[in-house]
C-alpha cells in the first residue's frame, strides 16, 4: 500500500476559547507524545507543534532532546522514534514553507473541528482523494475550543465532526487525531 503524502500540525494559535475569543493555548506535552504515536503508527510524514510562544517551543524542544539523546532513547526507543517526527514552528505559513521545502510544493490544506458546518467532506471520500492525490496535504488539529473560522473557511477541504451515538461530542484531541487518522489511512 502506498502511504499518502500526510502532515499533521497541532494549532495553538490562533484558536477559540470558551467565549469565542481567539487565544493562544498552552502546549501539552501529553498531546505531544500520543498524537506523535499515532502520526507514526498510521505513517504521517512529518507531525507539527505550532506555537508562537518562544518558551513553549523551547519546552517541547528539551523533551525532544530528552527521547533522542537522553536517558530516554535507550529506555524507550518506540517513543523516541514516535518523537522523531515532531517539528516546531511558530505559525501556520512556517509549517506551509517548511513542507513546500521538503516536497518541492505547498500542502494542500484539510481542517477538522467538532462543530458542524458548511462544505463538509466525508471520510470515505476524502480518504480517496487523499490516496489518488499527488500532493502533499497538511491536516490541522486545534486545541481550545478549536480552530477558528478564519482558518477553517481558508482550508481547501473541511472534514465532518467524527459523531459518536449522541449529542455529546467532546473528544480530547488526542483522541480525534487517533479517529481521523485511523478513518484516513488505517489498514484494519
Ligand atoms: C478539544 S477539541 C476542540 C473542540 C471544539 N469544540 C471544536 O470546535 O473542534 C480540539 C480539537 O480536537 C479535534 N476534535 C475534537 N473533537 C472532534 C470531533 N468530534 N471531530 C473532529 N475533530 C475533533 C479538532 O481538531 C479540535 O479542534
Amino acid at each position: 500500500m502506498t502511504v499518502p503524502d500526510l502532515y499533521v500540525a497541532l494549532v495553538h494559535h490562533p484558536v477559540l476559547d470558551k467565549h469565542g475569543t481567539i487565544v493562544t493555548t498552552s502546549v501539552t506535552v501529553i498531546d505531544v507524545h500520543d498524537i506523535a504515536r499515532s502520526c507514526r503508527t498510521y505513517g504521517v510524514r512529518g507531525f507539527y507543534v505550532v506555537t508562537p510562544v518562544d518558551a513553549l517551543r523551547g519546552l517541547v524542544r528539551r523533551v525532544l532532546r530528552h527521547w533522542d539523546e537522553g536517558f530516554g532513547s535507550t529506555y524507550n526507543p518506540n517513543r523516541s522514534e514516535a518523537l522523531g517526527l515532531v517539528r516546531l514552528e511558530r505559525d501556520l505559513e512556517g509549517v506551509q514553507i517548511d513542507i513546500e521545502a521538503a516536497r518541492g510544493r505547498l500542502p494542500r490544506v484539510v481542517a477538522t473541528s467538532a462543530r458542524e458546518g458548511d462544505a463538509r467532506v466525508s471520510y470515505a471520500d476524502f480518504r480517496d482523494e487523499l490516496a489518488a492525490s499527488p500532493e502533499p496535504w497538511l491536516l490541522l488539529l486545534g486545541t481550545g475550543w478549536g480552530l477558528t473560522d478564519d482558518v477553517l473557511r481558508s482550508a481547501d477541504r473541511r472534514l465532518e465532526p467524527v459523531r459518536g451515538t449522541g449529542s455529546y461530542n467532546h473528544l480530547s484531541v488526542r483522541a480525534a487525531a487517533a479517529v481521523i487518522l485511523d478513518r484516513l489511512l488505517g489498514s484494519g
